[in-house]
């Protein structure tokens, strides 16, 4: 039986960064809505070229073409963290149709809960290795290489969404789209909030902590 977690909050809350950690600790496969859609953009096609043109002024792509990019992912493996899908209730009644016909279970939506302020120093400080698409951030978690990447020493680059005026709008259409979710999730019991001010490591023994008082109710 297929189970899911959704890592949920605001950009630049940190679904990403502990999305990784459930990957390289807990055996988890990841399912990243926005790396999806920014693989497309790679590829330089004409869909790509429109995708391109909604993600760099802040806005949601189309919720049909999102869950077909995220059904395609969902394989052999078992466990799947889910990173910026569902991100509103439409996706999220499309996801919960999808456990009902296929038996999977959603086991938790941890809620990663963040000010504005550091919001915006988060995101405004992320910097993504162009060759090997490692992260960086130059307040938080700066390269030793002047913009290089330390690994590969790509030349590192703001993705294209984090300037200030994209991030604004960004914040503003989470608020009236995906906030909702929430509710949406509290209502079925299956919300956990975690402050996402925390450091990394201590809210990743958070959501550990939270899958694996889960493991003990079994
Ligand atoms: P997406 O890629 O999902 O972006 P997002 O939700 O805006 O979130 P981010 O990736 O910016 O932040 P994050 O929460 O992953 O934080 P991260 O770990 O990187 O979506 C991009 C776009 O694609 C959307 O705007 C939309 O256009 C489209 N899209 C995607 N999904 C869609 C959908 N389902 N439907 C329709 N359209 C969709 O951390 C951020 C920074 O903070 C990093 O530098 C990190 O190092 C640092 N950091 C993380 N945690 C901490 C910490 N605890 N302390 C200090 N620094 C930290
Ligand atoms: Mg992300």
């Amino acid at each position: 039986m297929k189970e899911f977690i959704i890592l949920f909050g605001v950009p630049g809350s940190g679904k990403g960064t502990q999305a990784k950690l459930l990957v390289d600790e807990l055996g988890y496969t990841h399912i990243s809505s926005g790396e999806l859609l920014r693989q497309i953009i790679n590829e330089k096609s004409e869909l790509g070229q429109k995708i391109n043109d909604i993600i760099s002024k802040g806005f949601f792509l189309n919720d049909a073409l999102v869950f077909d990019l995220v059904l395609e992912k969902i394989k052999e493996s078992k466990k799947y963290v889910l990173d910026g899908f569902p991100r509103n209730i439409n996706q999220a009644n499309l996801f919960e149709k999808y456990l009902e016909t296929t038996g999977a279970v959603l086991k938790k939506v941890i809620y990663l809960n963040l000010r504005e302020e550091d919001i915006l120093k988060r995101l405004s400080g992320r910097r993504v290795c162009k060759s090997c698409k490692r992260e960086y951030n130059i307040y938080f978690n700066p390269t030793d290489k002047e913009n290089r990447c330390d690994f590969c020493f790509g030349e590192l680059e703001q993705r294209m969404d984090d300037n200030h005026d994209v991030i604004l709008n960004r914040l503003k259409i989470y608020q009236s789209e995906t906030a909702p979710l929430v509710d949406f999730y509290r209502e079925r019991n299956l919300l956990e909030v975690i402050n996402a001010s925390n450091s990394i490591e201590a809210i990743f023994s958070f959501i550990k902590k939270i899958l694996v008082g889960e493991q003990c109710q079994v």
